[in-house]
């Protein structure tokens, strides 16, 4: 009577055994495919637009997502007429600077000490094969804004 109880108490304690065994390695394996799911990712977002004035500070910037507590080389480029791209970093006034968000995100920033009319264009940043989507840049002379103002204000005294 005893024996067959404890045979029945161990032969459960096999299946519980074998159930848990059988969890883990489910665990394991989607574990393991969250891993190799996992890559850098950039996302800016579509028809990211910045309007500044000359001579004004700008910073852009380009959230980057990634995978094992390593940040990723990240490169910024302007979209020239040729569609050929110009890695900026090296340009004197302009400066770039990472800045991490926690062990799998952060953001590089492009920033322009003393932005330049001729620095309007399209921007992009890039690591390994991913790219962002291409952000706008427009710059604006202060003297073109005053001007459009000025316009507006006489228009309307002519009007009355
Ligand atoms: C930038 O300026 C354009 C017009 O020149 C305007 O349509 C747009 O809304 C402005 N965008 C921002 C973010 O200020
Ligand atoms: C871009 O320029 C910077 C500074 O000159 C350099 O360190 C970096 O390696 C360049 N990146 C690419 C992708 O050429
Ligand atoms: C890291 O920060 C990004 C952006 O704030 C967020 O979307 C992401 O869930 C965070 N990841 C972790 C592991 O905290």
């Amino acid at each position: 009577m005893t024996g067959a109880f404890l045979s029945i108490m161990r032969a459960n304690r096999c299946w519980t055994i074998l159930h848990v065994s059988i969890l883990v390695g489910l665990l394991l394996t989607l574990n393991a495919q969250s891993d190799s799911d996992c890559s850098t990712e950039i996302r800016v977002r579509r028809n990211t637009v910045y309007n500044a004035s000359a001579g004004q500070q700008l910073w852009i910037n380009c959230p980057v997502f990634f995978c094992n507590d390593s940040p990723p080389t990240v490169t910024w480029y302007k979209v020239e007429e040729a569609n050929v791209p110009i890695n900026v970093s090296g340009d004197s006034h302009i400066k770039t600077e990472w800045k991490p968000l926690n062990k799998s995100a952060g953001i590089f920033y492009l920033m322009f000490q003393n932005i330049l009319r001729h620095d309007s264009g399209q921007y992009q940043c890039q690591s390994g094969g991913n790219m962002g989507h291409a952000i706008t840049v427009n710059v604006y002379d202060h003297a073109e804004i005053t001007t459009i103002t000025q316009n507006n204000v006489r228009g309307k005294k002519g009007f009355i």
